[in-house]
């Protein structure tokens, strides 16, 4: 099999730059290790920037997005047992997040490819990318229990932080910067309607927690719980009771209980592999970086870098151009770069860490109040986590 861009991963950075591909006439084929439904159900994150709502709606993919997708103009931290709102708009020049799961953005994604003829192989492995370093890279892969090639002139390996793509840039090419935490998350979603209008960042001495949502009858919400921590550990009674505790307010405040569809414990972990490109292979979202979930940027950074890189891949089919590709990876990771402070920002801020002494603890504190109590940096954290525009 030939096509122009071989995508390896059908998430959305795999999805997406295949279908802005798509708009700018650039054949693509998308690679994809799982089955359809498997990728369609994963849960993931939901808060979309206003740069990432603007990028789906422009190249019409955002059509249920806007009539499905929650408006969001603040954030509350809590913490002392008292809210603090964090205003957008005001602290922004108007711009905002939309809740939208990133669910439903691959699905809407991936019935878009279909209507449009594309070809994502699902139930796809790549096993390795040859001949990076040549003009004619290939991707070789399994599909009904054979290999096949996939002859390119370019590869992006959009296969998420446990992908092949990274693995094939040679040995000593690739500048890895990583720090993992000392705490997991503990995500569980819930049939009940969210107790809260805007999301909750809650910082307690027994750990942070979240309450997000899906829709106006699912809530998201998510708790501390040490790395070793399993599952089966937390009965829903437990995590209702432990949410109780870490979002209790001095004020009339209750927290709705529903039934518990699903459970899931992810780890924390900082990650950024550079340069973004070898040759004729480019790394695009999680295959490239990983940021904590505390500052909500791990999709808005993988369309931001696909938004880039369609961008660069569309001047090069065009005529040949590659000044766009070869600014790719430094344009790129200057926001990576700024998601990744905000990120650990926002993680080091929330959880009390293992151990931790009282000097760090008063720090979060202080860090905490002057957040919520000053214009400076109360805009600090809202131009951050709606996103910049330029970095
Ligand atoms: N061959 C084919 N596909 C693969 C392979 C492989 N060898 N290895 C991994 N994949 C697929 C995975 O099954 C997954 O569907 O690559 C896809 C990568 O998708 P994501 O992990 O969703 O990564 P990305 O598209 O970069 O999106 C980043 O997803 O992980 C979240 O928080 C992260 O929100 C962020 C977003
Ligand atoms: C979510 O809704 O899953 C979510 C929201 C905000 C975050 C992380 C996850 O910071």
């Amino acid at each position: 099999m030939r096509t122009s861009v071989g995508i390896i991963g059908a998430g959305p950075a795999g999805l997406l730059l295949s279908h802005l591909l798509h708009t700018q006439g650039v054949d693509t084929v998308v690679l994809e290790l799982r089955d359809r439904g498997y990728v369609e159900r994963r849960q993931r994150a939901g808060i979309l920037e206003q740069a990432t709502v603007d990028v789906l709606r422009a190249s019409g993919a955002g059509e249920r997005m806007d009539r499905q997708g929650l408006p969001h103009h603040g954030v509350e931290l809590r913490f002392d047992r008292r809210s603090h709102r964090i205003d957008f708009p005001s602290l922004t020049d108007g711009r905002s997040v939309t809740v939208y799961a990133q669910t439903e953005v691959v699905k809407d994604l991936i019935a878009l490819r279909e209507a449009a003829g594309g070809t994502v192989l699902f139930e796809a492995e790549a096993l390795s990318v040859d001949g990076v370093d040549t003009a004619a890279p290939s991707i070789r892969y399994r599909h009904d229990g054979a290999e096949h090639t996939l002859d390119c002139d370019l590869v992006v390996a959009c296969d998420g932080f446990h992908g092949i793509g990274r693995r094939a840039v040679p040995e000593g090419v690739l500048t890895v910067s990583e720090r993992t935490y000392p705490f997991s998350w503990l995500g569980v979603l819930a049939d009940v309607p969210p107790s809260c209008e805007e999301l909750i960042y809650a910082h307690h001495e027994r750990g942070f927690a979240l309450h997000s949502m899906r829709s106006p009858q699912v809530s998201r919400l998510y708790l501390q719980v040490d790395p070793d921590d399993t599952v089966e550990n937390w009965p829903d009674e437990r995590i209702w009771d432990e949410l109780d505790t870490r979002f209790a307010v001095d004020a009339d405040w209750r927290l709705a209980r529903g039934p518990i569809t699903e459970k899931s414990i992810t780890p924390m972990r900082s990650f950024v592999a550079e340069p973004m490109r070898h040759g004729r292979l480019f790394l695009a979202g999680d295959a490239a970086h990983i940021v904590p979930p505390t500052g909500a940027k791990g999709l808005n950074l993988a369309v931001a870098d696909v938004t880039l890189l369609a961008r660069a891949i569309g001047r090069w089919a065009a005529d040949r151009d590659e000044s766009l590709l070869d600014a790719y990876s430094e344009t790129a990771l200057r926001r990576v770069w700024r998601a990744e402070h905000f990120s650990y920002t926002m993680t080091t801020l929330l959880h009390p860490a293992p151990g931790e002494g009282e000097f760090d603890r008063r720090l979060r504190l202080s860090h905490l109040r002057y957040l919520a109590s000053s214009p400076a940096g109360s805009a600090t954290l809202a131009e951050n986590y709606v996103g910049l525009p330029v970095v």
